[in-house]
């Protein structure tokens, strides 16, 4: 099937009581693990794509690898969506060159500028059929060039969001409910320790997201920095030259928890990057002559994969909802 908008997938996961996996892609085998698990998991998929992407690969190229996903996997819905889209340029140019969902990231202005930008994208995407993300609250963490300090962060006011979305007329809402982007989500100051040293997050704001539901029934929720950080790559990371410390995520099963709720979207980036990134940090470890890239990027597309699989069945609950 062609691409498709998340209309009816948000729809169906709402009522489902299960989460899309919104996955970024950068390169081929980021797009080949991902897709690859979905269609064998029979999972509903967003690809999405930031102004970094485009920057690194270029709208055209992560296009053109898009397209062949969806040639291969014809059994599955899949969506083409900007994320973090900065500006109405981005987003026109997204949704003139075939994207179906664009991001338009207004959180760093204030709530009436976020509105008229907001609502000047809705429209724009609306007449050519493109679903639009809007976002209210603010991550802390890094995301393509702006890093946003956890004393700048702010959580989303749920007094706020009626108002946002019947002006703007977005069809999903990113919210802030204690998330944040990258592998440093916290400082270990704003975490405790478990009788195993391991570092605790500060739990996610699950009443600000009930809040924010119940004054908009029916309506998807995003959560954007919901990476896990698995420990099993960091430490792969850590074991074979890198240095990360501390790195530290969301907890799984409170991404499971809202995944049943209103939240029909949850972004994992960073999660992806830090899977190939061990997996070839421990290739090179374990082959020091070796030097053809399709031997060090066959293992950890495979490891990707794999990764994805248990999002979409342990997390996400998406298995099967295809
Ligand atoms: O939230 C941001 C995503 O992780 C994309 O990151 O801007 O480095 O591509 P990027
Ligand atoms: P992570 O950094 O937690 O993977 O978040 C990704 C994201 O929100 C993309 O928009
Ligand atoms: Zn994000």
């Amino acid at each position: 099937m062609p691409l498709v908008t998340s209309k009816e997938m948000f729809a169906k996961a709402y009522d489902g009581g299960y989460a899309v996996g919104a996955f970024n892609v950068n390169n081929m085998e980021i797009v080949q693990g991902i897709t690859e698990a979905a269609r064998e998991e029979k999972a509903p998929l967003i690809l999405q794509v930031s102004k970094g992407a485009r920057a690194y690969a270029s709208h055209t190229y992560l296009f053109k690898l898009v397209e062949a996903a969806v040639i291969e996997c014809p059994e599955i819905p899949i969506v083409l969506h900007l994320d973090h889209g900065p500006d109405f340029e981005t987003c026109k140019s997204c949704i003139d060159g075939g994207f179906t969902s664009v991001m338009i990231d207004g959180s760093s202005y204030s709530f009436e500028e976020n509105i008229e930008i907001t609502r000047k994208v809705v429209e724009y995407a609306h007449e050519r059929g493109v679903v639009v993300e809007g976002e209210l609250g603010t991550l802390a963490g890094i995301e393509d060039d702006v890093n946003v300090s956890f004393e700048d962060s702010s959580y989303t006011r749920p007094e706020e969001v009626e108002e946002f979305v019947a002006k703007t007329g977005v069809d999903s809402l990113a919210i802030a409910i204690g998330t944040s982007h990258g592998a440093y989500k916290f400082t270990p100051e704003q975490c405790t320790r478990n009788e195993k040293g391991v570092l605790v997050p500060p739990p996610l704001r699950f009443d600000i997201l009930e809040e924010v539901s119940r004054r908009l029934p029916g309506f998807p929720i995003v959560l954007h920095g919901a990476s896990s950080v698995p420990p099993e790559y960091v430490k792969m990371i850590n074991d074979n030259g890198g240095k990360m410390p501390d790195a530290v995520g969301i907890p799984e099963d409170e991404l499971r928890k809202a995944a049943t709720s209103s939240v029909c979207k949850i972004n994992i980036d960073s999660d992806l990057r830090l899977t190939l990134t061990g997996t070839v940090r421990k290739f090179f470890a374990d082959n020091p002559s070796k030097f053809d890239p399709r031997e060090y990027l066959k293992p950890a597309r495979a490891n990707i994969k794999e990764l994805v699989r248990h999002k979409l069945v342990h997390v996400l609950g998406c298995s099967g909802k295809a």
